[in-house]
């Protein structure tokens, strides 16, 4: 049973589908069209409902349930399933603090003194959060200390210019608790290129996937405010075009340290698990750690996925992880969303999409659904992210050519999409990015 009715939860679902002998459930806020295709049944609730989900899960004697996003988590949903004997492939609310308590997590990496820190503090004072502002000249990110659905981190030069109205925000996430605390951490700003690297981990070991780039900027040439993600892409060699074997190897070992202390502190961590990194000239510093799946960076790797996932799965329960072997294809791939006009403004909510399914599958394309409603010949728009094309091919030039061909199946009057994601033009700014930095 996956939790979730996301495009990520689509692909998981896929993922699920594909597996040998599993039947899969659902259960999803909203219905997702694609999802529902594949579930033999579903439960329309929400995914912190946990009551409800639990019970539904012994209703259908569900085996095995795998959690696509973080506020379940937090609601402790791994948990009481554990409780009612059924076993999952996602964190507990304990091991989940890795991600929904950022203070945490940042006083966890000093503890065991992780590699890839950055200068951090937190605070509840805004005269002492000027102090440190200042000893870090102004380059800081401001972050609230728990869930804000990805829209609560501000970046100097990016989200606010100069002291005055980075204590304003200092002050406003103290005196609102955005993020559920009257406090606020405050970090060194990384320069450099992000990465993502996701993977699955039964506690001990883990085995990661392709390292992804994600775009949270809404517009072309990333502008415009963050959102949940425009897109992302991948490369067949499992690096980026910036980013180098050692610096993946870095990363990974990050995770697989991060893992084990999580271990020591009793707090074992089952599922997938999710770094972002900022790669500096110092090496990648750790931006964030997610509990889960990372959404759309879900959708560049388990399409790649040959190894049965439900066997991952059992090896991730079973604490064997290191007895099998991840097989991927070894392809480039390209994601972007199709979303509402306006989106993460005021989208264009109810608006039709007509989207040929056959069409985008003829290209070699997957097509995942987010948040629509389903009408009779089309889909409508609310006012998340509608859908995702993936164009999966042997470079990253042809999976991006494939995206495109098939987004233009995708039809509506009232649709944005950032074209730019994984064109040669964007991730050559990156290389060069990452050049000047080096001094190459
Ligand atoms: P998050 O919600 O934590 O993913 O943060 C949103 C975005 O803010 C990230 O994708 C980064 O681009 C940026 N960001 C967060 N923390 C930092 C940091 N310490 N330095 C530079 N950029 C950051
Ligand atoms: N792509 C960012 C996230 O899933 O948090």
């Amino acid at each position: 049973m996956v939790v979730g009715g996301g495009a990520r939860e689509h692909a998981m679902c896929d993922a699920v589908y594909r597996s040998n002998d599993a039947e899969l459930y659902s259960v999803m806020s909203s219905l997702n069209p694609g999802i529902q295709l594949l579930a033999k049944d579903f439960l329309k609730e929400k995914e912190t409902n946990v009551e409800k989900v639990v019970e539904f899960a012994q209703e259908k004697e569900i085996d095995l349930v795998i959690v696509g996003p973080e506020a379940p988590l937090e609601a402790g949903i791994v948990n009481e399933l554990s409780k009612a004997g059924i076993k999952a492939c996602s964190p507990t609310k304990e091991a989940a603090r890795i991600e929904t308590d950022k203070e945490w997590m940042r006083n966890l990496l000093k503890k065991y003194k992780i590699p890839g820190q950055l200068k951090c503090e937190t605070f509840t004072d805004v005269e002492k959060a000027r102090r440190f502002i200042e000893n870090l000249n102004g380059e800081v990110a401001i972050k609230p200390i728990g869930l804000t659905g990805g829209k609560g981190v501000r970046v100097s030069g990016d989200h606010f210019n100069g002291m005055d109205e980075a204590l304003v925000y200092v002050k406003e996430v103290i005196d609102k608790q955005i993020g559920g605390k009257a406090k606020v951490l405050i970090e060194e700003k990384a320069i450099g290129e992000e990465f993502t690297l996701q993977a699955f981990s039964d506690g001990e070991t883990i085995l990661p996937f392709p390292a992804v780039q994600d775009h949270k900027r809404l517009l072309p040439g990333d502008k415009g405010v963050n959102t949940g993600g425009m897109g992302s892409y991948s490369c067949e060699n499992g690096l980026l075009p910036f980013l180098t074997r050692s610096d993946y190897e870095e990363g990974a070992a990050i995770l697989q340290k991060i893992v084990e202390v999580l271990n020591k502190e009793g707090c074992k961590y089952i599922g997938p698990i999710y770094g972002q990194f900022m790669l500096t000239v110092d090496g990648p510093k750790i931006i964030e750690i997610n509990a889960r799946f990372g959404d759309p960076e879900a959708m560049n790797v388990l399409p790649l996925l040959e190894t049965d996932f439900i066997d991952i799965c059992k090896g991730m329960l079973n604490g064997n992880l290191n007895s099998k072997k991840m097989q991927m294809k070894k392809k480039s791939t390209v994601c972007k969303y199709v979303v509402p006009e306006g989106y993460a403004v005021k989208s264009m909510v109810g608006e039709k999409v007509f989207v040929d399914e056959n069409s985008i599958k003829n290209t070699g394309s997957q097509l995942f659904y987010a948040s629509v409603n389903k009408a009779n010949d089309y889909v409508l728009t609310t006012t998340s992210r509608s859908l995702a094309v993936i164009g999966i091919s042997d470079t990253l030039s042809s999976a991006e050519n494939i995206c495109e061909q098939a987004l233009n199946h995708v039809e509506g009057d009232h649709i944005f999409i950032r074209h730019d994601i994984g064109t040669s033009e964007l991730v050559e700014k990156r290389v060069k990015h990452m050049n000047e930095l080096r001094g190459i």
